[in-house]
């Protein structure tokens, strides 16, 4: 039996092979590489001295996943299959509900053709829009996202939610990210962005490289206490194995859950770049500079669901992810092309 990660080339998917396969799960990835590398696998492979069964497909081509359920017996599906990008998303809406809806749509499909029964989902804490409150509860309100890539998260969790209603089989977990950040302590894997990055911590590692010249904060006259944006960040090996421990509460659950995954603390954008320096001990030229359209102030979880529904909570902290981020962009300043 093997659980299937589509997207699981991706920076989190990666990241969660690895630490599947070293709970001792086999793994098969579907991807089509569109933003990742093959190089990826061979080193979670290298990491893990584990192989990985892979398929070079679109995940929302039926052909090509009926053709992969048929050949794998898939105890469960851990879908990151999605184009992420936010303001790509707002260039072009009609490419990504296209691409994020099918591709989810397909998957649900082949699941119910061979009989695969449990599916944890990659959301975000995107869903929750501009939240009422601090620190977020999955019972707060969601939708009000202020882009498609957003609305495509939060329209998948309630295409899953109707589906497990529909079929009592159905074991379905819906995790909300907040911000993922660092990279395996290995500096083998590790974020690889497309062009200039839009996240903080890849903008940060990027000046620290000499691939930028300065960090532009985003507004410091927000009310939070240095008036920067604050945010949860989260360790991606952390995430990760969140993801594990969601696995093993869909294989003996029905039902559909959503589920913070984040520490519960909040960090401004001047803690990020003074721990960065600080632990890494290179210096980040930055400039205050207007607020970015679409942001909020504050968003950090309640992670409480997470710990007593999964026995997880984050165990990394800020100086971890700084250190980490740092690592993997130091030893591969032009990701996988190394
Ligand atoms: C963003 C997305 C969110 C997505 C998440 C994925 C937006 C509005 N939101 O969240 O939908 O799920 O990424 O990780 O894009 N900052 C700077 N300078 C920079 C970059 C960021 O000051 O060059 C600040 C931002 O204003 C914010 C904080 O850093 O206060 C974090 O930004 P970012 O890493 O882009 O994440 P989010 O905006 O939280």
């Amino acid at each position: 039996m093997s659980i299937l990660l589509t997207g699981g080339a991706g920076y989190i998917g990666s990241h969660t092979a690895v630490e599947l396969l070293n709970a001792g799960y086999s793994v098969v990835i579907a991807d089509d590489f569109s933003n990742s590398s093959p190089e990826v696998i061979k080193r979670v492979e290298e990491i893990t001295k584990k192989t990985v069964s892979v398929y070079r497909v679109d995940v929302a081509d039926k052909a090509a996943m009926r053709d992969l359920f048929s050949h794998e017996t898939i105890e469960a599906v851990i879908h990151f299959a999605g184009f992420k990008a936010v303001g790509e998303s707002v260039k072009k809406p009609m490419m990504y509900y296209r691409n994020n809806l099918d591709t989810t749509l397909t998957l649900l499909e082949c699941m119910k053709e061979f009989g695969v029964s449990r599916i944890i989902f990659s959301s975000s804490a995107t869903v929750y829009g501009s939240p009422e409150r601090v620190p977020i509860e999955e019972t707060d309100k969601t939708g009000g996202c202020s882009n498609p890539y957003g609305w495509t998260k939060w329209m998948i969790e309630q295409i899953l939610t109707d589906t497990a209603k529909a079929d009592d089989t159905l074991s379905c977990v819906l995790l909300r990210y907040f911000n993922p950040i660092g990279a395996h302590p290995s500096g083998r894997i590790g974020e690889m962005p497309n062009g200039i990055p839009n996240n903080l911590m890849p903008y940060i590692t990027q000046v620290a490289v000499g691939r930028l010249k300065m960090l532009n904060v985003f507004g410091n006259d927000y009310d939070t206490p240095d008036g920067t944006g604050v945010r949860d960040y989260i360790h991606v090996v952390d995430l990760a194995k969140g993801h594990v421990a969601a696995l093993k509460y869909a294989l003996d659950h029905t039902g559909c859950e959503a589920i913070n995954l984040g520490t519960g603390i909040g960090y401004s954008v001047l803690d990020m770049v003074h721990s960065f320096m600080r632990v890494n001990k290179v210096d980040i030229p930055f400039v205050i500079a207007p607020r970015r359209g679409g942001d909020i102030a504050q968003c950090y979880a309640n992670p409480a669901k997470a710990e007593r529904l999964l026995g997880w909570k984050a165990e990394k902290n800020l100086d971890d992810m700084c250190r980490d981020s740092w690592n993997w962009q130091k030893n591969n300043p032009n990701g996988y092309e190394d």
